[in-house]
């Protein structure tokens, strides 16, 4: 890269931990996942190290496995509007992103809490769309397992498009009475919408946000996924975290915006990463190994490998060999979580010649191949490392998932930022005060040309 061009700049999220196996809720220094000060800790770490935002997953069902609730997960997530909410009080500059479901929401249930957190947030609201992939999520809704996975795109579009009417109802000036004092006195004008999906007609309740729209995130990762991110993304998050594979999925992701009229820079990458940090490369190695171990206990390695073998496999030892039964055609093993794996007895195969080629019980075998991408090194080479990934275009950033709740996210912030702008590649103070300027985006109904099209 020429010293004169200005540099890729990372963006930086901060996922709140939980409900996956991730957490090592087995240390000391882990608490819980429920109290507010957990989440007050991480979101203010967050935004002392200056990244964009804090971002809570979302799950709609107890995860089942093999018919119980799956107790290797800790369960339970307080609703996301209200600690997002409650987390604006505490936080000035940070993003809020909720991960919100498009399959099981209604466009104008969905459009009010967003403009909501907006509103309240002073324009740091950010939506993660998703669709769900089972219906057994859906038996918790009264459509039940209703949608075809390439019709929950279809909605998903519809609903994103609706609520984007709604919030466009308002005009931007016209209402507003004193924007000094921020009274709005006129109704706004009823919006009609007739889709596939919706059939809506009244006028909506509240005037428009700071942000227009709030940042538009998008999960799903199939064909029809990725096409929805292209359509309607402000930022993809991605489990593609390796650098090649980074790096495809990044340029697939990107090659599909200009067909709708939109930029390179218009929808950010930024993958899942986890971290471990030491005082040298030995150290960091030593510590992520002692912290997969942890992950990754005897039980939890047999229910891994019981999710691909559909089978009850407790009978086998976690630190012997792979069994030599073949796998049942029994998906629904463990209901609730996004299933990867679409051939079974392929994986089983592949995973049968891995651990034989390399030696490796069942446990051994499942930390390797359950590894999310991981920085692990001393705070230096974890900043160098991630400024690689981005300035070689394998991601915009990351959205990064310490593994202790809520102290996991401190370190980092203490060590590595530091490193990072010291690189140049990170902001050294929030310049803007809304989500879109800490990510560069256009406001929506801002042309390239920077003319308020409204
Ligand atoms: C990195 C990543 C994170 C996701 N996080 C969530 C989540 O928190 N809650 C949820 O209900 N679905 C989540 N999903 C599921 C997807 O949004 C989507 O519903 C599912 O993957 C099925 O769509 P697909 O076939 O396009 O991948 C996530 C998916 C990915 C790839």
């Amino acid at each position: 890269m020429s010293n004169n061009k200005v540099r890729k700049q990372i963006h930086l999220a901060a996922h709140f931990p939980g409900v996956n196996n991730t957490t090592v809720w087995s240390d000391p220094d882990s608490h819980s996942q429920i109290d507010f000060d957990s989440f007050v800790h991480l979101a203010r770490t967050a935004e002392r190290g200056l990244f964009d935002f804090f971002f809570l997953a979302e799950g709609l069902r107890l995860r089942e496995h093999r018919g119980r609730i799956f107790d290797l997960d800790v369960v339970g997530r307080p609703d996301t509007f209200t600690v997002l909410e409650a987390l604006a009080g505490v936080t000035t500059h940070l993003g809020l992103a909720g991960t919100i479901n498009t399959t099981f929401n209604e466009p104008f249930e969905l459009a009010k809490q967003f403009a909501t957190l907006d509103h309240l947030s002073g324009g740091r609201a950010a939506w993660n769309a998703v669709t769900s992939s089972d219906a057994f999520t859906g038996e918790n809704f009264r459509r039940g397992g209703y949608l075809e996975h390439a019709e929950r795109y279809i909605r998903a579009a519809e609903v994103v498009d609706a609520t984007r009417a709604l919030w466009d109802s308002w005009p931007e000036r016209a209402l507003l009475v004193d924007r000094e004092r921020g009274i709005f006195a006129h109704p706004a004008p009823t919006v009609r919408i007739d889709s596939d999906q919706f059939d809506i007609e009244g006028p909506f309740v509240l005037p428009r946000s700071p942000q227009g729209y709030p940042v538009q995130l998008q999960a799903g990762d199939s064909d029809e996924g990725r096409e929805f991110g292209a359509a309607k993304a402000d930022a993809i998050f991605s489990r593609h975290g390796e650098l090649e594979d980074g790096q495809q999925f990044y340029a697939d992701v990107k090659g599909r915006l200009a067909k709708y009229g939109r930029a390179r820079d218009d929808l950010k990458i930024l993958p899942a990463a986890a971290f471990v940090l030491g005082d040298s490369r030995d150290d960091a190695e030593e510590r992520a190994r002692h912290i997969r171990l942890q992950q990754v206990g005897p039980q939890t390695a047999i229910a891994f490998l019981e999710q691909v073998w559909g089978r009850d496999l407790s009978g086998y030892d976690p630190d012997g060999p792979l069994p030599d039964v073949e796998p049942a055609d029994n998906v629904d093993i463990t209901r609730g979580r996004v299933r990867h794996a679409k051939d079974p007895r392929a994986v089983a195969e592949a995973w049968r010649a891995k651990a034989e080629a390399e030696g490796l019980s069942i446990r051994e075998l499942i930390i390797e191949v359950t590894a999310r991408q991981q920085f692990v090194g001393s705070p230096r080479e974890v900043a160098a490392e991630i400024d690689r990934y981005v300035q070689n275009d394998a991601a915009d950033g990351f959205i990064l998932v310490p593994h202790l709740t809520p102290g996991g996210l401190d370190e980092f912030v203490e060590k590595v930022v530091p490193e990072l702008q010291e690189r140049g590649s990170f902001r050294t103070e929030y310049t803007g005060t809304t989500l879109r300027e800490h990510l560069g985006l256009r406001h929506p109904h801002e042309s390239s040309e920077g003319v308020r099209a409204s």
